[in-house]
């Protein structure tokens, strides 16, 4: 079942419940703020100190990034991330089955989008809550011209302490590592190329780009957690905590809060833009599931 109210103004939530799960997602930003398989503890953290306000971004749940992942480092006035996180999106179609509930969200170019981005899209974003949680993301280029984008579902998965917390599947991959580091260079690599050695766990500010799409799991063994994140279409994984002190000073985030979260988001970012050809569609989709 899915049903719709306005939580706060301009923020209109749905929440999908059925036999497997329950689940909230904003209308604002198509953004899923929660998904609780049944009888479980929601996978996803989300902020105590969250704005819930059109024109500023939700911190936690699944923010979508698109059509740009990061900073413009070409016109650092547009906002950080991309509009999708900070627009309006419609519903499109919601339906119920056997296996459980979708949810699909609409955008499409308007005249302020095309002011950031000089595109004529149609984006669908469609949320699948059964027992796991299915975020798909499609978009169409309804223009004339091809254009290429950036995204990245930057997921914020529910720890009990950053300390103990794991993340295996990125074993053996490389990746660009952001910390201290500005804008990417012009030329090679765009940030230091490192090697994932083993595990990783989070024992500061981390902010890296790994160059894999394998399959992962963020785990505490302590608590007996584990969180199993399939990615298809999105050639990168981003991982993120801000660590103690960038944490403190995050003013969206309630006090403390840095330890209670890992962003493992599945992207296309930087060097990976994804190109889309006149009435063409890009698809990309991650599912994410709680582990035995
Ligand atoms: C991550 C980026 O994905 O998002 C970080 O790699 C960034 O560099 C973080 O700080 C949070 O971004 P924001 O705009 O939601 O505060």
């Amino acid at each position: 079942m899915i049903s719709f109210h306005e939580r706060f103004p301009g923020i209109t939530v749905a929440t999908v419940s059925n036999r497997y799960a329950t689940a909230e997602a904003s209308l604002y930003g198509a953004h899923v703020l929660s998904y609780r398989p049944e009888g479980g503890d929601d996978l996803l953290f989300m902020s105590s100190a969250s704005a819930f306000e059109p024109g500023k971004p939700i911190r936690g749940g699944i923010p979508l990034c698109f059509p740009w992942f990061g900073p413009r480092f070409d016109d650092p006035s547009m906002p950080q991330h991309g509009f999708a996180r900070t627009s309006q999106w419609k519903v499109v179609s919601c339906e119920d089955s056997p296996e459980g509930s979708t949810l699909v969200l609409g955008l499409s170019d308007d005249h302020e989008t095309r002011r950031m981005w000089p595109h004529s899209f149609a984006a669908a974003l469609s949320i699948g809550v059964g027992t796991s949680l299915t975020v798909s993301f499609s978009v169409t280029n309804t223009g004339d011209g091809a254009f290429t984008f950036t995204d990245a579902l930057h997921t914020y998965l529910n720890i009990p302490d950053i300390g103990s917390a794991r993340v295996l599947g990125l074993e053996g991959a490389d990746y660009f590592d952001r910390v201290g580091a500005g804008a990417p260079a012009a030329s090679g690599d765009p940030w230091p190329r490192k090697r994932q050695d083993g595990e990783l766990s989070f024992t500061g500010e981390t902010d890296r780009v790994y160059l894999t799409d394998a399959d992962r799991t963020l785990s505490d063994r302590k608590a007996g957690l584990k969180t199993i994140i399939k990615s298809d279409g999105f050639p990168d994984c981003v991982a993120w905590n801000p660590g103690e002190t960038k944490g403190r000073n995050i003013a969206d985030l309630g006090e403390g809060e840095w330890r209670r979260f890992a962003c493992v988001e599945t992207g296309a970012v930087f060097g990976h833009a994804i190109t889309v050809e006149p009435g063409a569609t890009a698809y990309q989709a991650m599912t994410i599931g709680k582990g035995r």
